[in-house]
């Protein structure tokens, strides 16, 4: 049986018609003080697989997430399989300065307190984070399916990674399309600035791609996409995993001259074109 958290409805049931599997009716809803509110309706068998996504507004989808795990637990259901497409507090992984909490290590921890029996996250922003889970925990890639949307979009592109923790996507991505990858270098300023620097890309007259795996304020886009503007690329698609997309990062995008954006949709959003419903579904079937 599958859950889909309030987060990722229309996903989770994309994986239980994939799967074959029943979508088991849920409510969820706030107080109006702001507390969230769940109710699971239906009979709950042994094994049940709940999906939820934790972008924006994290605390609340998250809060849901442990909500529901404990519920399942508390009323009959043996193992919880717990799909997070998108996790949440994964950027803060480490102790970057004194006293910061380690974020991610955290909500790992709570994840397990709750009763998830395990977890399945896709492209995680590091793939140390899995090693905070003590509870089987799996990473996923959206990069193959992207790149065969891609495929027969292009023509002789080259794929761009706007800094070095991008170099494996756009090398996993050109392995794929058959084409040429190249990678930029990125020094992040703060959470709102990052600074590009300038190297020589093969792009004048032809198509370029820049693939992350969030795109957030935009930044790191909007300095790429300027960059290979100005060594004469004819035109620019951006692909990302999960479509983060503060305040107006899409405008900021396309006023570049960014042609086309395209996301998975780990996180809802009016970019995400490719569905990670058979990923999910094929990870499930195998675990
Ligand atoms: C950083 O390491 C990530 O891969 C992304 O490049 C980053 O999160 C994008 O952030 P923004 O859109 O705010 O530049």
């Amino acid at each position: 049986m599958i859950i889909g958290g309030s987060a990722s409805q229309n996903l989770a049931a994309k994986v239980a018609n994939l799967l074959h599997d029943q979508l088991c009716p849920i409510e969820t809803r706030k107080f109006p003080d702001g507390e969230r509110y769940i109710r699971i309706k239906g009979e709950i068998p042994d094994e049940v697989v709940v999906i939820q996504s934790t972008g924006y507004p994290q605390d609340e989808n998250f809060m849901e997430l442990f909500l529901i795990i404990k519920s399942l637990k508390d009323i009959g259901a043996d193992k919880v399989k717990a799909v997070i497409p998108y996790l949440g507090y994964s950027r803060q992984d480490k102790r970057f300065k004194p006293g910061e909490a380690v974020s991610v290590k955290i909500i790992a921890e709570l994840l397990e307190a709750a009763g998830a029996d395990e977890v399945f996250s896709i492209n995680l922003h590091e793939h140390n984070i899995i090693k905070f889970f003590n509870i089987p925990a799996y990473e996923l890639s959206a990069i193959p399916l992207l790149a065969e949307h891609l495929s027969s979009r292009v023509d002789d592109p080259i794929i761009i990674a706007p800094d070095k923790g991008a170099l494996d996507h756009a090398k996993t991505m050109a392995g794929i399309i058959g084409c040429e990858y190249d990678y930029m270098e990125k020094v992040r300023i703060s959470a709102e600035k990052v600074e590009t620097h300038l190297k020589n890309f093969n792009v004048e007259g032809r198509s370029a791609i820049i693939v992350d795996d969030i795109i957030s304020t935009g930044g790191t886009i909007v300095n790429a996409s300027r960059i290979l503007h100005s060594q004469g690329a004819m035109n620019i698609k951006v692909v990302c995993v999960h479509p983060v997309l503060v305040d107006d990062a899409l405008l900021r995008i396309f006023s570049t001259g960014v042609e086309e954006v395209i996301a998975t949709d780990t996180i809802k959003s009016e970019v995400s074109v490719v569905s990670v419903a058979p990923l999910i579904a094929e990870a499930l079937k195998k675990n």
